[in-house]
C-alpha cells in the first residue's frame, strides 16, 4: 500500500523568542509551501528512508538513535497497536531548511500523518503536535512548541508555552508576502544568543519579552475584531524589539525597509531571525509592487499567502 502525509510551512506573526520565555505568540500555517511523506511496503524487507532535499538515503537501522526521523517513526509506531512492517519512506519538501518556516516540524508531521495512514490509526492534532515536539527538542534544544503546534493544527493559533494552544478565527482575511534573505539561520544559535542576553541582563530581556507580549495581545484583539490592517504598526513595533534582542540582520533589515518603502503596512522577521525569512503585511492590490521591491532588494525568494 501507499500512505501519504502532508504538512504546511508556518510563519510566526508575533512573539517569536518571547514565546520561549512563556509569553503569548501568534502563528499561521503557510500552505503555499509544504512537506510530503510517502510510505510504501519495502520491496526488499529492509526499512529505508530517503529525503533527497537533505541528501539522506539510508537504512532505517543505520539512523542514529537520536536522529529526529528515527525518533518520530519509533514513537508513532509505539503508540499504535499495529506492528510496523518493513517500509520505504520518501520525504520531499518545498519548505527551505533553516529559514524560519518550520521545515523541521513539517517533516515530522508529514511523516506522522503518513504513518497514521500506513498503520491505520487515528491520532488527534494534539497528539501529532506532541510527537513532533519530541523531534523539535532534538533539532532546537529548548523549543517553545509553537512550530509543531501550528503545523499540526494547520490553522492560525495563539500559543503560550504552559497554557497551550487556541485556534484563532480570522473574520477578515489578510495578505502576507514572505521573502527569504537566502541566508540559512540556526534556530538553536539564535535562541542561545537571546539566552545569553537574558543571562547578562535579565531585567532588560524581561522588559522586552513583556513588550512583545503586549503587542501579541493587541494583535489578537485586532484579528478577532476584523481589523487586520492595524497589524502593520504592531509588526513594526515587534521588529524594533527583535532588533533590540539582537536577532535581526542587515539582510533582514534591507528587505523590511524595501517592503515598507513600497507600501507594505508593516514588516518584520519571522522565526528565529539572524537570516531566514521576513514577512510583510500588504493590501492585495499592493502585492505586485511590494513583491517587486523585495526582489530588487535582494530577496532570494518571495511568495504570497492569504491568511483566512
Ligand atoms: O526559526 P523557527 O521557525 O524554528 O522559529 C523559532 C521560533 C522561536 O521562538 C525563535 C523558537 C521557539 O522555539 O519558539
Amino acid at each position: 500500500m501507499e500512505a501519504a502525509g502532508w504538512a504546511p510551512g508556518k510563519a510566526i506573526l508575533f512573539g517569536e523568542h518571547a514565546v520561549v520565555y512563556g509569553r503569548l505568540a501568534v502563528a499561521v500555517p503557510l500552505r503555499q509551501v509544504g512537506t510530503r511523506a510517502v510510505i510504501t511496503n519495502s520491496p526488499t524487507g529492509e526499512s529505508w528512508v530517503e529525503a533527497p532535499d537533505i541528501g539522506l538515503s539510508a537504512s532505517f537501522e543505520d539512523l542514529a538513535p537520536g536522529h529526529p526521523l528515527r525518533q518520530v517513526i519509533e514513537q508513532t509506531a509505539r503508540i499504535s497497536a499495529n506492528r510496523l512492517p518493513p517500509f520505504h519512506l520518501r520525504v520531499t519538501s518545498t519548505i527551505p531548511v533553516a529559514s524560519g518556516l518550520g521545515s523541521g516540524a513539517a517533516v515530522s508531521i508529514a511523516v506522522i500523518r503518513a504513518l497514521m495512514m500506513f498503520l491505520h490509526i487515528h491520532l488527534s492534532d494534539t497528539v501529532v503536535a506532541d510527537l513532533a515536539y519530541e523531534a523539535e527538542k532534538i533539532h532546537h534544544g529548548t523549543p517553545s512548541g509553537i512550530d509543531n503546534t501550528v503545523i499540526a493544527y494547520q490553522k492560525p493559533i495563539t500559543f503560550r508555552k504552559d497554557a497551550g494552544v487556541q485556534v484563532l478565527d480570522i473574520p477578515v482575511p489578510f495578505h502576507l508576502l514572505i521573502a527569504s534573505t537566502g541566508h540559512p539561520s540556526s534556530t538553536k544559535a539564535a535562541v542561545s544568543s537571546v539566552r545569553e542576553l537574558f543571562q547578562a541582563d535579565a531585567a532588560l530581556a524581561t522588559r522586552l519579552f513583556d513588550q512583545i507580549e503586549t503587542i501579541s495581545n493587541q494583535a489578537v484583539k485586532l484579528l478577532k475584531s476584523g481589523n487586520p490592517d492595524g497589524l502593520g504598526m504592531l509588526m513594526d513595533q515587534n521588529q524594533q524589539i527583535l532588533r533590540e534582542l539582537g536577532v535581526s540582520s542587515p539582510e533582514l533589515e534591507s528587505l523590511i525597509q524595501a517592503a515598507r518603502a513600497a507600501g507594505a503596512l508593516g514588516a518584520k522577521l519571522s522565526g528565529a531571525g539572524r537570516g531566514g525569512n521576513m514577512i510583510a503585511l500588504v493590501r492585495q492590490t499592493d502585492n505586485p509592487v511590494v513583491a517587486k521591491a523585495l526582489a530588487a532588494a535582494g530577496a532570494a525568494d518571495v511568495f504570497a499567502s492569504k491568511v483566512e
